[in-house]
């Protein structure tokens, strides 16, 4: 068997070079991070229910007509995706005030926002990914104005649809963190979804308890990381099969 060409390793997925030219096949590992990478364990099965929650909403966000860069999942662990140029920007969508603007701002977690809310933040790990405004991101390069206006809509069409996915389901869509890259075709370039959308990189609460189904159970200290995650693959139908297979391997503790 060929070992396939790593091109990128990050803290919770490998990219790895695709089947054809423009394809690339994007590995969901059981690692977890947080603080920048300073705090780390592995959580055993994250990676599969990740794969598979990402995978549902990617589809349903395709299906009401978001470009994403998603092209199927292939297997456990890994989907195939379109090689974009990623924007280094981190796009956060807030609908409840929780984590860095309830400290930054003295905010009570819980609190309901006026409104929701966009945030820009710098990809740059070694500068702690700043909060930036849309200065410095068309100032820098970062990305063009018309660019910002069509990450903007984009964001803000997937906190409706997910918002209500998630209520549908008696998760509240507190706030998520989402990728854009650009995509070329011909001489044509577009913005579409990249990365991941995952109980990673969202905060997602149970309606009537708060009781939380994300990652903060990792950064807080509360355990039950995996059970959280099951429960959102569950309450959105997918998954059903998962349970032994995460089971079946024995827990990894730090
Ligand atoms: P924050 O409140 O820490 O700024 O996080 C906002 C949202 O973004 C939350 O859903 C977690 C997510 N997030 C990531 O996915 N990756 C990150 O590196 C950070 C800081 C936040």
């Amino acid at each position: 068997m060929s070992r396939r060409r790593k091109v990128y390793e990050g803290k919770a997925k490998i990219l790895y070079e695709g089947p054809e030219p423009g394809t690339l096949i994007q590995y969901f590992k059981d690692d977890a991070t947080a603080n920048n990478g300073k705090k780390h364990t592995t959580i055993v099965g994250k990676g599969i229910l990740n794969n598979r929650i990402c995978e549902h909403i990617m589809v349903q966000l395709a299906s009401i007509g978001v470009p994403t860069h998603f092209i199927r999942r292939l297997n456990m662990r890994e989907q195939l995706i379109r090689a974009v140029e990623i924007i280094p920007l981190e796009v956060v969508v807030r609908n409840v005030a929780a984590g860095s603007i309830a400290t930054r701002l003295g905010i009570e977690e819980g609190t309901s926002l006026p409104r929701s809310i966009i945030e820009f933040y710098y990809k740059n790990d070694a500068l702690n990914d700043p909060l930036v405004t849309e200065e410095h991101v068309t100032a820098f390069g970062w990305a063009s104005p018309h660019e910002i206006d069509d990450i903007m809509a984009i964001a803000l069409r997937i906190n409706d649809f997910m918002s209500g996915l998630f209520a549908g389901v008696g998760i509240k869509l507190v706030d998520f963190k989402i990728e854009f890259g650009r995509m070329y075709e011909n001489d044509m370039m577009r913005i579409v979804l990249a990365d991941e959308i995952s109980p990673d990189s969202c905060r997602l609460w149970d309606m009537t308890t708060s009781e939380k189904l994300d990652k903060d159970r990792f950064r807080r200290d509360m355990g039950g990381v995996s059970e959280a995650y099951q429960e959102v693959a569950r309450r959105l139908g997918i998954a059903p099969d998962l349970e032994s297979r995460i089971h079946v391997v024995p827990k990894v503790v730090n």
